[in-house]
């Protein structure tokens, strides 16, 4: 991806950082010479240590499910760099739900599925917003899923907050545009994650088996292979989209 030249020197929020698919962005995005805010409810310094350069990692922790803590990872990222170019919005509760049939998800579940991966979306967007106005321009990167795309079943909770992502996604690439704030959703299908281990427990290797028969391209996604959209929506090569949801799914939905 390195001929995307316009990514050095770029500052990214990257939220959900600490492990996982958001960790590997952050790892990434530093490889092509971007600076990030790496930030989490959890400790991120695994990740800044992963993270080879040439940018450089800081680390903060959030609850994007509180406003005003996504406030302050806004100015973490300003005061560490100056400015803030690309949103990517990672952060969610996926590996640690519970699920089951819709009618026994409980209440506060469900609630809580929607304060970190609904209003957690919509308080970072708030958050970095007003310094993406201010350097003319940015991208924010919406992580939705094969859950929503699909319709994943026995995680209603989980399923319903990761449509929600592509519709914010769909409006406020609407508001946004006229800051040339481009706003874009990726709907990855499984990568074999510690949060898919935990998400499908002893069903695991049954839904990797369904998952890649579904696909067209038939083998299980690998983390390598989100790295590249998100550069993309991070660069200025996907200068002319916004309000899109794209699937990295080995071809299992089409638009
Ligand atoms: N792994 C997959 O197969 C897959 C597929 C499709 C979509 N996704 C999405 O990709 C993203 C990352 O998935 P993952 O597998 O790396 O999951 P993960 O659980 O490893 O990572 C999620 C991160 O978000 C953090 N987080 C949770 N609540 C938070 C909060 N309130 N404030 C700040 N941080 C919080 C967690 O600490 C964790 O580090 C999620 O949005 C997930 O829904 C994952």
């Amino acid at each position: 991806m390195n001929e995307n030249n316009d990514l050095k020197g770029k500052t990214a929020v990257v939220t959900g950082a600490a492990r996982g698919l958001g960790q590997e962005y952050v790892v990434a995005m530093a490889a092509c010479g971007m600076n990030i805010l790496a930030a989490d409810r959890d400790d991120c310094a695994e990740t800044a240590g992963l993270a080879k350069g040439p940018g450089k990692v800081e680390c903060v922790t959030v609850d994007v499910a509180n406003a005003a803590s996504t406030v302050a990872m806004a100015k973490a990222a300003s005061d560490a760099f100056g400015r803030i170019d690309v949103l990517v919005n990672n952060a969610a509760l996926y590996g640690g739900l519970a699920s089951g049939p819709f009618d026994r998800i409980e209440e506060a579940e469900w609630d809580f599925c929607m304060a970190v991966n609904i209003r957690g979306v919509w308080n970072a967007c708030k958050a970095v917003v007003p310094a993406m106005r201010e350097a003319g321009g940015g991208s924010i990167i919406n992580i939705s899923s094969l859950a929503a795309t699909y319709g994943l079943p026995y995680s209603l909770h989980y399923t319903t907050s990761k449509g929600a992502v592509i519709g914010m996604t769909r409006g406020l690439a609407r508001e946004l545009g006229r800051h040339w704030i481009r706003v874009n959703a990726v709907a990855p299908s499984a990568v074999m994650t510690d949060a898919t281990k935990e998400f499908f427990g002893e069903k695991l290797d049954r839904a990797a088996e369904v998952i890649r028969d579904g696909q067209s391209l038939k083998r299980n996604l690998e983390v390598q292979d989100l790295a590249g959209t998100i550069l993309w929506l991070a660069s200025d090569a996907s200068r002319f989209v916004t309000g899109q949801t794209i699937m990295v799914d080995g071809g299992t939905t089409f638009l």
